[in-house]
Order: structure tokens, then sequence, then C-alpha cells
């Protein structure tokens, strides 16, 4: 598969507890090239955007408080097979479930405060990345 992109996001518990070094580490020792990165801070209407997929569901509005609680990173990165590849290096949205040694094994909390996003198909990544970032703000290692 040629190179494709995912869009990730390092969220505030993990920016808070000063694990967004190691965490950028972890993701390009595992093969994403950073592309676009940005550290910003989401407002409840826009965390609330971002999230408006999960609207109506018991933990929405747990989820836009914590989302704008606090400074986060937004990444666009680029693999082959960027988008799978990035979800099984994060591990299962529960960290109680993912699997030993994936990003939120290691740095998240609990099922709301874990640690980093990750699209959930290249539909979403290019969707989620264009929310941040303009085409110049994605460079090209050519
Ligand atoms: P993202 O990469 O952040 O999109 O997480 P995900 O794709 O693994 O999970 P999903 O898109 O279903 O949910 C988005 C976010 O909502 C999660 O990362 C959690 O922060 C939160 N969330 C999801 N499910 C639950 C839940 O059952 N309870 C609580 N409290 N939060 C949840
Ligand atoms: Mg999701």
């Amino acid at each position: 598969m040629a190179n494709n992109r995912t869009f990730t996001m390092i969220k505030p518990d993990a920016i808070a507890a000063g694990n967004a070094g190691a965490i950028i580490q972890k993701i390009t020792k595992s093969g994403f090239k950073i592309v676009a990165l940005k550290m910003t801070r989401l407002t409840p209407e826009k965390a609330s955007e971002f999230y408006a997929v999960h609207q109506g569901k018991s933990f929405y509005d747990k989820l836009v408080k914590f989302m704008s609680r606090g400074p986060i990173i937004a990444a666009v990165l680029e693999k082959n097979n960027a988008v799978e590849d990035f979800r099984a290096l994060i591990g299962s949205t529960n960290p109680d479930e993912a699997a030993e040694g994936t990003i939120r094994n290691l740095y998240a909390t609990d099922v709301t405060e874990n640690a980093v996003h990750g699209s959930d198909s290249d539909e979403n990544a290019a969707i989620e990345s264009q929310f941040y970032f303009s085409n110049e703000e994605i460079v090209s290692y050519d």
C-alpha cells in the first residue's frame, strides 16, 4: 500500500503529565513521519465540533470538557497503512483493555483521559487533518 496519512492529537492529560515528548518519540520510532505538527488549545465549541459524531452519548459532555481543559498537540502522520497501524500503536479506547506497550497502555489514565486520538478511517483522517491544518502547513520530505 502506498504511503498514506492519519491524524492524531496528544490529549490534555498527556500534555499535563509531561508525556508529550515520550509519545512523539514512540510515534516516530514506530515508523510514522510527522508531516504537520501544532500545539493549540480547543475551545469547548471546537471540541464539540471535532467530536460531533458522539453528540448525544452519555460521555459527550465529559469528553468536550476534558478536550478543552488544556493544550493539545495535533499532528498529521505518514506511513504505509497509516490509519490501521496507528490504531494498533495507540491501543484500545479503554486503557484497561489496551495491549501491553501501546501508547494508551503506557500513558492513559482511564476511558476518558486516554492520552491520544487516532483517526478511524482514511476519510476521517483527511477531514480531521483539515480541521487543524491548511495544505501549506503539511510538509513534503521529497
Ligand atoms: P479517539 O481516538 O479519541 O477518537 O478515541 P476512540 O476512537 O478510541 O474512541 P471513540 O471515537 O469511540 O471515542 C472518542 C473519545 O470519547 C474516546 O477517546 C474517549 O476519550 C471518549 N469515550 C469513548 N467511549 C467512552 C466511554 O464509554 N466512556 C467515557 N467516559 N468516555 C468515552
Ligand atoms: Mg474515535
